[in-house]
């Protein structure tokens, strides 16, 4: 049965919103079905190919982005900042750590956020809980709060701006690897950061210039190959855009390249597992630390029953301090069972608290320690440390504690923009990116040169 067959509809749908107007959700479904696709199932097919690589530890995912993208957001500007700071840490692991580097945004589409309750009560006031600019505002009043169905629409054309821009960076000139000096224009003088890199770019012109002077120019020092993802929740959004693909007679979801399941909606009955189940494009599931090793192998079943490397994603997020007790037993039982998985930590999600002041944040140490117990778990079980899932922006924001800046808890509110969970700023990620090719190095995968 396909998704058009509608398998997916008999079964629980957690986290959904209560849409006020069944008549305007019907126009809304019934535009979105109409519109041309975003990504192209060949693409799909790509991504999934090169994530086949990252599960036979062959290359590493990086993956992020913010934790929920929102339609003022949606600029050239914020869009290029992201954009550039992912290319920096590419950059960053892919010569320090010799490692080829798969690239995929938390972009175009990252508009829908599950929640852990259904209302937010403020100054005695019940309104429901902001779900993400797809779904409503995150304005305190009763007007932005009401679920409306015509932002499925303005969700969807954000992604399509969004895409074309990351499509026009890609392969237009910016992402030349000649510009690795320009990606970190205004950041150097700023930051130890922007210095440690900018040392790393000089290396990199030195290896290209030596590779022009022996006649080697390839296409791949041009543009970059940059995949968009985004958390399949919001199934009034994903389903109508879900096409047949005329080459394989396949459905794609054709929202973006790689779709993941959130913790939330991972239960095997549910919708969404059903759904995913019936895309062809490479799917990822997040994993908390509540996770059993039955769950997962069940996940495996129904989401890679071929065992076909590339198809299935486990991203974790087990918490710094319980990564190294509740990883291992999934990754053997995962292994025994011959399952053929990248495994990817997303170090965020596990790791927030909130401050005396009431803001969410995370330490960027213990982001850091989750990364780093990642690493020991793989290392000690002979199984590949496959990539990170972080939350991150371009801009120089205050809303994680730590990092090479030291960002403390009194510099918070200085620039705290984020609509959701806390994210790294450039510096941070940057940070983060130096040491983590750090550890993939020692990890033994490949021989890099030093650039500490
Ligand atoms: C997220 O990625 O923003 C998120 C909600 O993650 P998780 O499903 O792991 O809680
Ligand atoms: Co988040």
């Amino acid at each position: 049965m396909t998704v058009s067959q509608g398998s997916d509809r008999c079964a629980p749908a957690l986290q959904q919103p209560d849409w006020p107007d069944p008549d305007r959700l019907g126009a809304a479904v019934a535009r979105l079905e109409s519109l041309p696709p975003l990504v192209f199932a060949g693409e799909c097919d790509q991504l999934r190919e090169r994530l086949a690589a990252v599960a036979r530890g062959e290359a590493f995912l990086l993956q992020g982005g913010d934790c929920a993208e929102t339609f003022a957001g949606t600029t050239a500007e914020s869009v290029r900042g992201k954009l550039r700071t992912l290319l920096q840490m590419a950059v960053v692991l892919t010569y320090a750590a010799s490692v080829p580097v798969v690239k995929v945004g938390r972009m175009a589409g990252q508009f829908a956020k599950p929640r852990s309750a259904a209302t937010e009560i403020r100054g005695g006031v019940e309104l429901p809980v902001y779900r993400g600019d797809a779904v409503n505002g995150l304005e305190f009043t009763a007007a932005a709060r009401n679920p409306d169905p015509g932002r499925l629409l303005d969700a969807y054309h954000c992604s399509a701006v969004t895409l074309n821009l990351c499509r026009a960076f890609a392969g237009g000139g910016y992402a030349d690897l000649r510009q690795v000096h320009a990606w970190n224009q205004d950041f150097v003088a700023r930051s130890p950061a922007g210095q440690r890199y900018e040392r790393l770019a000089g290396e990199i012109d030195r290896a290209i210039a030596f590779m022009h002077a022996c006649g080697a120019d390839p296409d791949e020092f041009h543009a970059v190959e940059l995949y968009s993802s985004h958390e399949a929740l919001l199934l009034d959004y994903e389903r109508p855009l879900t096409r047949i693909d005329s080459r394989t007679g396949l459905d794609y979801d054709v929202s973006a390249h790689l779709l993941w399941i959130g913790e939330r909606t991972r239960a095997i009955d549910g919708a969404h597992i059903e759904f995913a189940r019936q895309i062809r494009n490479p799917i990822a599931v997040k994993l908390g630390p509540r996770t059993t090793p039955a769950e997962v192998l069940a996940l495996i079943d129904a989401l890679d029953p071929h065992r076909e490397p590339g198809r299935l994603t486990l991203i974790t997020r087990m918490g710094a301090d319980r990564v190294r007790d509740l990883l291992p037993p999934l990754v053997e039982k995962s292994a025994a069972d011959g399952a053929q998985v990248a495994w990817v930590c997303d170090p965020m999600h596990g790791n927030t608290f909130e401050t005396p002041g009431g803001q969410k944040t995370r330490r960027f140490d213990d982001v850091l320690a989750e990364v780093a117990g990642f690493f020991e778990v793989h290392r000690a079980l002979g199984t590949h440390p496959g990539g990170i899932h972080i939350e991150f922006t371009g801009d120089d924001v205050t809303e994680c504690v730590g990092g090479g800046q030291n960002v403390a808890e009194s510099d918070l509110p200085q620039r705290y923009e984020t609509a959701c969970d806390p994210r790294l700023n450039r510096g941070q990620s940057l940070d983060l990116a130096f040491l983590v090719a750090g550890m993939y190095r020692q990890h033994g995968v490949n021989e890099a040169p030093d650039v500490s």
